[in-house]
């Protein structure tokens, strides 16, 4: 066990955080459907709650992102010649490593990876994490950086060349309008010739899809339950947790699953944090997440349009998971 403490470069501040919750919580639970951001499941529970979906045999995403990063770790670290490595939405960086010692063998000119640089909203998963990667990379420089993806990204560490790296599918858990104006963010904080990686979930067989979603033994829906029990620690909200099931389902036009929280009876909800009461009815739902999939030559358009051409793409044996790799208009 390492109990060296680790800084963090926080670019959320503490009370940011709790002003971007109750805004969040304020602008989701007064709209209609009601809804509430994503990004809120993760506090150390749901972080936890997360990695224990990844190692579901229904969720099929993780385990095939990694084998493809495994297969492929020397292209792209050759394509790339990466000196910094900016991870978004990093997690517990797990499926980092292969590509991190892809990225530090490979020597064009001499020099490999030297800076590898976690990004995310959970303090708690990017301790973990840098810690343990300091410990296994003694000559690597890591910082983490507390950060929401979807604010502006610059400036990114260096030196370069750099790699932005956002993995796991996570950009499916933007609308439409928030990916392009997320994608347009990262081509922005991108030198001509730097490299952005994209691991994105395909449409998919449709049961295949929503069993992901919908595990048989309930983590998932502990997960999504979990951010209600976010909004009542940290706004001080009365949430019956257990009062919400679980609900997971795909959504054909919009080709995204949708997970949302259910109502078993009719509630008054407190958010005093938010200064704020709901009413819930029964069966009434709020949706918590979106997932998209996609379809790759839409993706690789919507790359293309904002200055990020694919330069590759590799997909797994049942096209349910691809890897892109962008290079920054020059
Ligand atoms: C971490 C956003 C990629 O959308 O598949 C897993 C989160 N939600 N099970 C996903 C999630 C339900 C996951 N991402």
């Amino acid at each position: 066990m390492t109990t060296t403490p680790v800084d963090l470069d926080i670019r959320i501040p503490t009370d940011n955080r709790a002003q971007a919750l109750r805004a969040d919580v304020r602008a989701g639970l007064t709209g209609s459907p009601k809804s509430l951001p994503p990004k809120w499941f993760y506090d150390a529970h749901g972080s936890d709650l997360f990695d224990a979906i990844t190692e579901l045999d229904e969720y099929y995403p993780t385990r095939t992102e990694r084998q493809l990063i495994v297969e492929h770790a020397d292209d792209i670290a050759a394509l790339t010649g990466t000196a910094t490595l900016i991870e978004l939405g990093s997690g517990s960086s797990d499926k980092t490593r292969r590509l991190i010692d892809a990225m530090s063998t490979h020597r064009d000119d001499g020099s490999g990876l030297q800076h590898y640089a976690p990004l995310d909203v959970s303090p708690s998963a990017l301790r973990g994490a840098v810690g343990r990667l300091r410990a296994e990379y003694p000559g690597l420089r890591v910082d983490g950086i507390v950060a929401d993806f979807t604010g502006t990204l610059a400036p990114l560490p260096g030196p370069g060349p750099r790699t932005v790296a956002f993995l796991g599918g996570t950009i499916g858990n933007l609308e439409p309008t928030a990916r392009k104006r997320f994608l347009t963010n990262v081509s922005a904080a991108l030198e001509p010739g730097e490299h952005f990686l994209l691991g994105a979930g395909l449409v998919a067989d449709e049961t295949a899809m929503q069993r992901a979603y919908d595990d048989a033994s309930g983590v998932t829906a502990a997960f999504n339950r979990n951010v209600l029990t976010v909004v009542n620690r940290e706004l001080g909200a009365d949430f019956d947790v257990d009062s919400y099931r679980h609900v997971a389902v795909w959504n054909a036009d919009d080709e995204w699953i949708e997970m949302r929280l259910r109502a078993t009876h009719d509630a008054r909800v407190h958010i005093p944090g938010a200064d704020l009461a709901v009413d819930v009815a029964a069966d009434e739902e709020i949706l918590t997440e979106i997932s998209a999939k996609f379809r790759p030559d839409t993706l690789s358009a919507e790359l293309a349009a904002v200055g990020l051409p694919v330069q590759q793409l590799w997909t797994d044996p049942a096209d349910r998971f691809a890897i892109f790799l962008s290079s920054k208009r020059l």
